[in-house]
């Protein structure tokens, strides 16, 4: 979607918000999937209330993009402008065992900078790509650990309200892949708390994982992860290898031969193709086991 109103542009730009027109969404998303659309950057949280409600005012529909590792956009032009917050500077700060965080800055970045700090027990997320936003939003884990066990606060933009609020960890619930946070809330600083840990021991944590990784993920493909979520008790990616369907394909998207739960973008994959291939192995499943995959990745539809 693209603004036009010159008053709306005149207003934006007023708040410190950057617009870029036409931006090819592809480039910001770890499939390369996605259609054009005009792109707002946040230069300044503070500036988010005052922009949504321009927004709304001039009715241009808006979605909002974290770090683009776990979504499946729409191809063609979409019918949204999308946000994105800029990294601020530092993107995180530490006191003692609480570690402020920018929630534009990188996951994996994050956790070695805590190593460095000799703050540990994130050591199972380093390798989950993606920011540090789309990682609570999502309960981003693996091998054990869980951003959420380590959240005490988080400021969000709170949509429903149209302000900047400030939750307590205990106010917010983290289950498997899922938050109690809306949809459109927008996460922008959050305390986490880390148990104090030497460096070398860390580091050793962070190596023993990304062996691990490197053995089962297909890390050097063009990927959102993994599609599925596990159903309860279960693996999706053993039933869908269980299936053969290792290297099935719907056009250039592609079940990944190393870990049949990740679809690759084996070249100029669209989101039809995507979507097309998740159905397909939907219903392979929910045929053969009887068990109805949910998406893990977050699929932008229009509603
Ligand atoms: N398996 C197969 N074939 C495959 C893939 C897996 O038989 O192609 C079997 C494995 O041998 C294993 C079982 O399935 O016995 C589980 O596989 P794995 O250990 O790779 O873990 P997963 O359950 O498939 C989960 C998370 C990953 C996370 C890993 C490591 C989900 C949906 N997946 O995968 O997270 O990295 O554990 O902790 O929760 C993600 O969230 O995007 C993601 C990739």
């Amino acid at each position: 979607m693209r603004i036009s109103d010159p008053n709306l542009i005149a207003a934006m730009a007023a708040l410190g918000v950057e617009h870029k027109v036409g931006v090819s969404l592809a480039q910001k998303t770890s499939l390369e999937i996605g259609g054009a659309s005009d792109v707002l950057i946040i230069h300044r949280h503070e500036s988010l209330p005052e922009l949504i409600h321009l927004l709304k005012q001039s009715g241009v529909p808006h979605r909002f993009l974290g770090g683009g590792s776990n979504v499946l956009l729409p191809d063609g032009e979409l019918p949204w402008v999308v946000l994105q917050l800029a990294r601020q500077e530092p993107d995180v700060r530490f006191e003692g065992n609480n570690v402020y965080v920018d929630c534009a800055a990188d996951l994996g970045r994050t956790v070695t900078t805590c190593a460095k700090h000799d703050l540990g027990g994130m050591e199972g997320l380093i390798g989950v790509p993606g920011s540090i936003g789309g990682a609570l939003r999502m309960n981003a884990g693996a091998y054990g650990t869980q951003i959420g066990t380590y959240v005490r606060e988080v400021k969000i933009f709170r949509a429903a309200t149209g302000r900047i609020e400030t939750l307590t960890g205990s106010e917010i619930n983290f289950e498997y892949r899922h938050t109690s946070f809306a949809l459109d809330d927008i996460m922008l600083t959050v305390r986490l708390e880390l148990p104090s840990k030497p460096y070398s021991e860390i580091l050793q944590g962070i190596r023993i994982c990304n062996e691990k990784r490197r053995a089962s993920q297909p890390l050097n493909q063009k990927s959102a992860g993994c599609i599925f979520k596990n159903p309860p008790g279960g693996s999706a990616g053993r039933m869908i290898d269980e299936l053969g369907l290792k290297g099935h394909s719907v056009g250039d998207a592609r079940v990944s031969d190393r870990h049949a739960n990740f679809f690759i973008n084996a070249g100029h994959a669209t989101a039809a193709d995507m979507l097309a291939l998740i159905a397909d192995v939907r219903r392979r499943v929910r045929e053969k086991y009887g068990v109805e995959l949910e998406e893990e990745v977050i699929v932008w539809k229009a509603q």
